[in-house]
């Protein structure tokens, strides 16, 4: 859902965390959310959000936006086109019934996809990422919170990952400042309604 009261003429940037739900990261970034009324958008994975389905409704209560991240976080690029199919269908069934609702965006693993790849998945846009904080190769806290810190600007997309404790700790620190420097933590779907960006199923953002 997106928020009616959000102010267009202010900054906005919507944080992203791939590869989850987790039981206890992905909760302990709810709550740090939850608290700045900020929303967020998580790209889940089949066998997480299978093991998880109480973590994927709390993401939906909390009015954050539910992405497709496919069933076995395979490279999509090398498999058939059933293939391709079954891993994003897999996953918008398990959400589907948890939820009531389909997910609403998919970002391919390794951000990798072709043409091919596209055509399949034309249910919803195909969203990337302008800040990589890289938080699963650093596994550290601070590096994370200035990954995002020093390079982040209006209207980007940050990519991080739910599954790892020292992100859901950097949370704790980037959501208080990016809130204090004027940002509106958004979810994509907000971003793109506010930015006035009107991607179709199957196409790509930001890149
Ligand atoms: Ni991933």
């Amino acid at each position: 859902t997106i928020r009616d009261n959000l102010d267009p003429n202010k900054p906005m940037v919507a944080l992203t965390f791939d590869d989850g739900p987790h039981s206890e990261n992905t909760e302990i970034i709810l709550d740090v959310l939850k608290q700045y009324n900020a929303r967020a958008t998580f790209f889940v994975v089949g066998y997480n959000a299978e093991a998880n389905t109480d973590v994927l409704k709390k993401i939906s209560d909390a009015g954050c936006q539910i992405g497709n991240h496919t069933k076995d976080h395979t490279n999509l690029t090398e498999l058939t086109d059933d293939e391709i199919k079954e891993e994003a269908d897999y996953v918008d069934k398990i959400v589907k019934n948890v939820t009531g609702s389909p997910t609403t965006a998919l970002r391919p693993p390794y951000g990798a996809y072709s043409e091919r790849v596209q055509q399949i998945l034309n249910k919803t846009p195909l969203i990337f990422w302008n800040v990589d904080t890289e938080d699963w190769e650093s596994l550290d806290k601070n590096k994370t919170v200035k990954a995002v810190i020093s390079r982040v600007s209006d209207g980007n997309i940050v990519l991080m990952h739910d599954i790892h404790s020292s992100t859901a700790e950097a949370i704790k620190e980037i959501v208080p400042k990016l809130v204090a420097e004027g940002y509106q933590l958004v979810t994509v779907e907000e971003l793109l309604y506010y930015k006035e960006l009107d991607i179709k199923g199957g196409e790509t953002y930001p890149w």
